[in-house]
């Protein structure tokens, strides 16, 4: 994945855009668009499970003047535990005066047949996925009230509308984050918060490669395995629409300058096509469309 970006050259006097807050910095999406964003003038604070995982981010991000700033929180850890979100969140508007945008990133994909997954890999999905934007979001909402300013921006996927098979509990994970996502938006609005998600569909990063697998879900006690390699075949062919997630940078961009940011936001041809398919298709028609296409 390419992180160079053209040379933009910005005075780093201490006045910045705005300050973003983004969780899961460390890869992908978050790291290029921490990078992006520092580039183009913001304050960013990035946050990793680990903080060394931050290292070179922090570096290159910081060589014109400091603008990235790291931090240390697994979204995972339960409320009241040291270094838990509601301990962290606090700590960081007081220290930074002001987060005028967070932007829920972190997520991972939990793969395999529905019943193939056990309780506890679906409890840790929705914890990371759902849970945790929910509980960074009430952490800055009224911060983001007072100040009359703020954009809570989710990345969701274009599973968060569309759900194929063997992805399900991912999808069931985004399907919620967008649910979260429509109604915190109408109840923020009158306050000057919007709330949008972003709902890609395949872009270069690390996400296939830290993919989740249910612990049963090419268990031979199960009778999905002609499935599951007629869905791998099909997948090799969709890896070649894989595309630099920089385009995704610039969207999260032009939402947080956006005076009216859009509910949704999906990227990447198969996402649109996924949306406008629901929506022209019979649920039959499309559904063995859908799955045709996956397996
Ligand atoms: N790439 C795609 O094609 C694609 C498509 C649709 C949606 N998305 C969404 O985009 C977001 C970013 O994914 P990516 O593509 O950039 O993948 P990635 O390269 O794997 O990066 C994921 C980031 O999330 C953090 N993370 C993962 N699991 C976590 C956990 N359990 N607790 C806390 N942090 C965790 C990681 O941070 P640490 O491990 O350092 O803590 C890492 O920085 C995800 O929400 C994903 O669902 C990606």
């Amino acid at each position: 994945m390419s992180t160079s970006f053209s040379k933009v050259s910005i005075s780093m006097s201490g006045n910045f855009k705005k300050t973003v807050f983004i969780t899961g910095a460390s890869s992908g999406i978050g790291k290029i668009t921490s990078l992006y964003l520092c580039e183009k003038g913001y304050k960013v604070i990035g946050s990793s499970r680990k903080l060394s995982r931050l290292d070179a981010i922090n570096e290159q991000a910081n060589t014109r003047g400091k603008c990235f700033y790291p931090v240390e929180l697994d979204i995972n850890l339960n409320f009241g535990e040291k270094g838990c979100i509601e301990e962290v969140i606090p700590k960081l508007i007081s220290e930074h005066s002001r987060i005028d945008v967070l932007v829920n990133n972190a997520g991972y994909g939990l793969w395999g047949p529905i019943e193939g997954i056990s309780v506890s890999e679906m409890e840790n999905q929705f914890k990371t996925n759902v849970f945790a934007p929910f509980r960074l979001s009430k952490m800055v909402i009224s911060s983001m009230r007072n100040q009359g300013f703020g954009r809570i921006i989710n990345i969701s996927s274009v599973a968060g509308w569309v759900a194929t098979p063997f992805n399900g509990a991912y999808a069931s994970s985004k399907f919620a984050l967008e649910a979260q996502t429509e109604a915190l938006r109408m109840e923020l609005w009158p306050f000057g918060v919007t709330v949008s998600s972003i709902q890609p569909g395949l872009f270069d990063t690390d996400f296939q490669s830290n993919m989740v697998q249910g612990t049963d879900a090419e268990s031979e006690k199960l009778p999905y395995g002609y499935l599951i390699d007629r869905y791998r075949k099909k997948h090799k062919k969709w890896r070649k629409v894989i595309r630099n997630p920089i385009r995704i940078s610039k969207l999260i961009e032009r939402i947080i300058e956006a005076d009216k940011p859009r509910l949704r936001y999906p990227i990447g041809v198969e996402a649109r096509a996924g949306m406008i398919g629901s929506k022209i298709f019979p649920e039959r028609i499309y559904q063995w469309m859908i799955s045709r296409i996956s397996m």
